[in-house]
């Protein structure tokens, strides 16, 4: 399992310290959340946060924009160092030309679908994309619980990639933690997002391993 801790639920007084600590764990990738206060109903952390984060790690940075119109930042986010910039599918009118750009500008891309949304509407999108991020809560917070109905959705994903030539990697996102990880795991998900339950453990790094072994 590809763990992505999300620093939103970081100690932003000491992020070199929680990214540092990130590097001594079985995380693979570093999970941004940026949102802006349009999209969803709250305002985390932006481009500099992300650039000064690039240079305290080697990590590949995972970047999860809950912003609308996305496409406006494409070269920004490759300035910061993301290697992989993740859309909302809801945010992107032209969904297409987004990730088209995204991949001319070096990134991978992936693209986000909210609980309410079915994966059916990915047909047309999902040979383009290196990774799909399904939500499991409704994007804007940390510490949210779990959507059950996320299962059949990562069922329904694994399903529409096998039968196309996609090589999409599944991520969930949003209430995850050891009991929930495990039920996504035996869906087919590739990769979680764990915030609350990382930066909250009493000993992170066991917490991280624990995830990875799912
Ligand atoms: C929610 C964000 C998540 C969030 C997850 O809008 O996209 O990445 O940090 O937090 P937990 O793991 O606490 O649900
Ligand atoms: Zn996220």
């Amino acid at each position: 399992m590809i763990v992505a801790p999300s620093i939103l639920s970081a100690d932003f007084g000491h992020l070199a310290s929680d990214i540092e600590m990130l590097g001594r764990s079985r995380a693979q990738w570093i999970h941004c959340d940026v949102m802006d206060g349009v999209f969803v109903p709250n305002i985390s952390f932006g481009f500099p946060v992300i650039k000064a984060v690039s240079k305290l790690t080697d990590m590949p940075l995972d970047v999860h924009l809950m912003i609308v119109d996305p496409d406006r930042y494409v070269g920004v986010v490759r300035d910061c160092g993301a290697a992989i910039m993740n859309v909302h599918y809801e945010a992107c009118t032209h969904l297409h030309r987004t990730v088209q750009s995204i991949r001319a500008a070096g990134m991978k891309p992936a693209v986000t679908l909210n609980p309410a949304t079915p994966v059916a509407m990915l047909q047309d999108i999902i040979e383009d994309v290196d990774m799909v991020l399904l939500m499991s809560v409704n994007p804007g917070f940390g510490g949210q619980s779990f959507i059950e109905h996320t299962i059949k959705k990562i069922k329904e994903l694994k399903n529409l990639i096998s039968s196309t030539s996609s090589k999409a990697l599944i991520q969930v996102d949003g209430g995850i933690n050891t009991t929930t990880g495990r039920l996504v795991a035996e869906a087919g998900a590739d990769s979680v997002v764990a915030g609350s339950a990382v930066f909250g453990a009493p000993d992170p790094i066991a917490e991280i391993a624990a995830l990875a072994a799912l």
